[in-house]
């Protein structure tokens, strides 16, 4: 069987078998190799993407269940955004392994708030896991999006 969904904007079919995680649907079958596995387990954040405007794991998630659903991943957001470049002026980004996680947590927040508190912003990339920055410059380049978009 294939599957039919929405993918940064575009209908694509993937003909993987419906048990694949999304994770290696992206990565493998539509060469998006942006979202990155971390734990593959559902613990750290670095395979996030949207799916109908809500962050998910997509690890843990079985293409098969995906039928019309709209997908976004880091390459479905443009490289000029506010919030990319806010990531780049303010370094918060070492490894880059959480990265697309990190910028697709904060899309999703910045879709629903546009001016959120840095507790706000603490809770959204709270499922975020990240190794090297130490969050402080994460948090700053989401705060500076948000105002920068606000303007
Ligand atoms: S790789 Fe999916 S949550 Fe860690
Ligand atoms: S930049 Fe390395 S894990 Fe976050």
């Amino acid at each position: 069987m294939s599957v039919e969904f929405i993918l940064n904007g575009d209908a694509v079919l993937s003909h993987s078998l419906e048990s694949t995680r999304l994770l290696d649907v992206l990565r493998d079958e539509f060469a998006l190799t942006g979202t990155k596995e971390g734990c593959g387990e559902g613990e750290c954040g670095a395979c996030a993407v949207l799916i109908d405007g809500q962050l998910i794991n997509s690890c843990l998630v079985p293409v098969g269940q995906l039928s019309g659903a709209n997908v976004r991943s880091i390459e479905g957001i443009q490289e000029d955004s506010p919030l990319v470049r806010a990531f780049a002026i303010c370094g918060a980004t070492q490894c880059g392994i959480c990265t697309p996680g990190m910028v697709l947590a904060a899309q999703a927040l910045l879709d629903k708030n546009a001016k959120p508190s840095l507790e706000d912003v603490r809770w959204a990339l709270s499922g975020n896991l990240c190794r090297c920055t130490g969050y402080a410059r994460i948090y700053e380049a989401v705060l500076l999006a948000a105002q920068e978009m606000a303007e």
